[in-house]
């Protein structure tokens, strides 16, 4: 959730943290903060709001050093205020610590601190306990106190300390989940808690795993697992482009995303599909005998995700015929799903770290399921942690809301639906080569929908100011109105619902108003008629009802106050197409109520905390 940077050498740290920072402030950004240690000196500035704000601060030369910390928060416990902005100095002021994730345990021990050690907290958050622990067991070793604070931490964190006593290095550490990168390069060692912080400096990167502990210096990064011994680890070679995590032109990242759409689903589809259209997944370990046992699938996600689960759950249903169950992961282990060792549990996740998603899929392992994951960062947690997975090119996701993580996550649960149904005899070769022509198809029908955007913005020009929006659809289409609404709250913070249309009449149509905004998706053609009912039923009570359907199939636009068309393309592939659609609007929207796009209040990129 939070963002960390460290740097040892012997440039500056200052702008070595502060470029780091830039590039996570996706992470969290309510408040940011730097600590600097040079000749057995400890420094720390702090400031809430935006980086930018910091970057006032620290404006003399005289703070910097060769040796420092940085971090940009997004809160959990406390207000975002200086106080509250890390990093965290011991009482006296010799120890600085940066943290990412929850203490869970940190009532206890703050009371045990004050009670027993008479220390004075500054803050109200959890994180602070951590400078005193450390504190409480330095002698004249940071690693060994580390280890003796970290061992009393209960909850998920990494961590990185420096220490002016100890002026040469940074110690870090990582428990349950935060993920944490380190590397060297000729400037010095570094370590982030993701890798665009890392990449104007190196490729190659170390992945700091759980339960290990670190050494950055200007020489290197040492790796010691949990009992102290030292790991051989080779270095995992990013190979993707600092341009691909800058905004190259664009006004905000999540607009360039969505641009990048059509390359990242060919990029997704280059790698599972062979010239010949054979569906290349056999490294995911499913065979025909395992499928043929599966009694039933649960697919688990949150947010977006999830959203993306809904669809696949239809697709591997309709090609497969297994059972698919879709859960949200937060709720998913706390509600005992029936799982035995004929479970297969797709978890899918763009950053692979997200708490939720970690835990539900360990808790479905401990009960003897076997998980796939469809991950879009390489190498992360939940890949990690997981059995097989398929990796959606979609390369670095750095706007807060969700767009080409999604379009590829659709493609590859459709591969995925497809791989099974061939595997399981449910599908045959020419229904396969009808979808996969269809997925071959999404990349330039996206690009109609990005070059036709007139009619977005006209809507969006009409429509910005209104307090109350709907998305409603049909089979297929209830997935995109949700993910739709989604999209459009987390920008804009309009107050905005999707609704399978069905449901409207028991309950939901009490909202119904002249000022309600009303989105009716029909792009389920055996739907059309049903549809048609529904938009009846909310021009009677005369909300504004704008209806988006296929180019050829227009029938809803006439009942409709306003239409909008998504080029022509089959029911199952509409969804790829069609969300780009609300992808824009939302973003346009958002532009006319003048929103931070790409970094939404209150959110944040990689949810690591539970
Ligand atoms: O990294 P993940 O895909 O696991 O993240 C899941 C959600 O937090 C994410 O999709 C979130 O809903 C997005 N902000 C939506 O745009």
């Amino acid at each position: 959730m939070c963002g960390i940077v460290g740097y040892a050498g012997e440039g500056s740290a200052k702008a070595m943290i502060v470029s780091g920072l830039r590039s996570l402030e996706y992470r969290g950004y309510d408040s940011s903060g730097i600590a600097i240690v040079k000749r057995g000196r400890l420094t720390v500035r702090k400031e809430s709001g935006k980086l930018k704000a910091l970057e006032a601060r620290i404006t003399d030369p005289d703070f910097d050093g060769p040796v420092g910390i940085g971090h940009t928060r997004w809160a959990t416990h406390g207000a975002p205020t200086r106080e509250n902005a890390h990093p965290h100095v011991s009482a006296d002021g010799r120890i600085a610590i940066v943290h990412n994730g929850i203490i869970e345990n940190y009532m206890d021990i703050k009371a045990e601190l004050i009670r027993d050690h008479g220390v004075e907290f500054v803050s109200e958050t959890d994180s602070e306990v951590i400078a005193h622990l450390i504190r409480l067991y330095f002698e004249d070793d940071l690693v060994l106190a580390v280890r003796k604070a970290a061992d009393r931490l209960h909850g998920s964190y990494a961590l990185a300390v420096v220490c002016a006593d100890d002026p040469d290095r940074i110690v870090a550490i990582r428990r349950n989940a935060a993920p944490l990168i380190a590397a060297h390069c000729e400037e010095g060692g570094l370590i982030a808690s993701d890798i665009p912080a890392l990449l104007p400096y190196t490729r190659d990167v170390y992945i700091v795993e759980d339960g290990e502990l670190a050494i950055v210096t200007k020489q290197g990064v040492e790796l010691y697992d949990e009992d102290g011994t030292r790991m051989k680890r080779t270095r995992t070679h990013i190979d993707w482009d600092i341009a691909a995590a800058e905004k190259v032109g664009y006004d905000h990242f999540m607009q360039k995303e969505i641009y990048e759409q059509p390359a990242a689903i060919r990029e997704t589809l280059a790698r599972r599909l062979s010239k010949d259209g054979r569906i290349l997944l056999d490294d995911l370990g499913l065979t025909k005998e395992e499928l043929g046992q599966t009694d039933r699938i649960y697919i688990v996600a949150c947010g977006t995700a999830y959203h993306a689960g809904l669809l696949g759950k239809t697709m591997i249903e309709r090609y497969a015929k297994i059972p698919v169950e879709v859960d949200r992961s937060s709720e998913f282990r706390y509600r005992e799903p029936l799982i035995t060792d004929q479970t297969l549990v797709i978890c899918i996740s763009q950053s692979g770290e997200t708490t939720d998603t970690l835990e539900a899929l360990r808790d479905a392992k401990r009960r003897g399921a076997r998980v796939l994951s469809v991950v879009n960062v390489v190498g992360s947690s939940i890949a990690r942690a997981s059995d097989h997975v398929f990796y959606t090119w979609a390369g670095p996701e750095i706007a807060v809301a969700s767009t080409k993580a999604y379009t590829t996550q659709l493609v590859s649960l459709y591969l995925i639906a497809l791989y099974m149904g061939l595997m399981c005899k449910t599908t045959t070769k020419d229904e396969a080569a009808v979808l996969i022509e269809g997925l071959r198809g999404t990349p330039a029908l996206i690009q109609e929908v990005l070059d036709g955007q007139d009619k977005i913005v006209e809507l969006a020009k009409q429509h910005y100011k209104k307090e109350k929006i709907f998305f409603a659809g049909r089979g297929m289409d209830v997935a995109t109105a949700e993910e739709a609404s989604l999209k459009l709250k987390e920008i804009t913070y309009i107050n905005s619902f999707a609704i399978a249309a069905g449901e409207l009449k028991h309950g939901t149509i009490a909202l119904i108003t002249k000022d309600v905004f009303f989105f009716a998706l029909a792009t389920q053609t055996k739907l059309y008629d049903k549809m048609l009912s529904n938009v009846k039923e909310m021009k009677a009570r005369q909300a504004q009802v704008v209806a988006l359907c296929k180019v050829s199939d227009p029938r809803l636009s006439e009942a409709a106050d306003d239409a909008a068309f998504i080029p022509d393309c089959s029911d199952e592939i509409a969804p790829v197409v069609a969300i780009v659609f609300f992808q824009l609007f939302a973003y346009h929207v958002a532009r006319l109520r003048g929103r931070e796009i790409d970094q939404p209040r209150n959110l944040a990129k990689s949810v690591t905390v539970e």
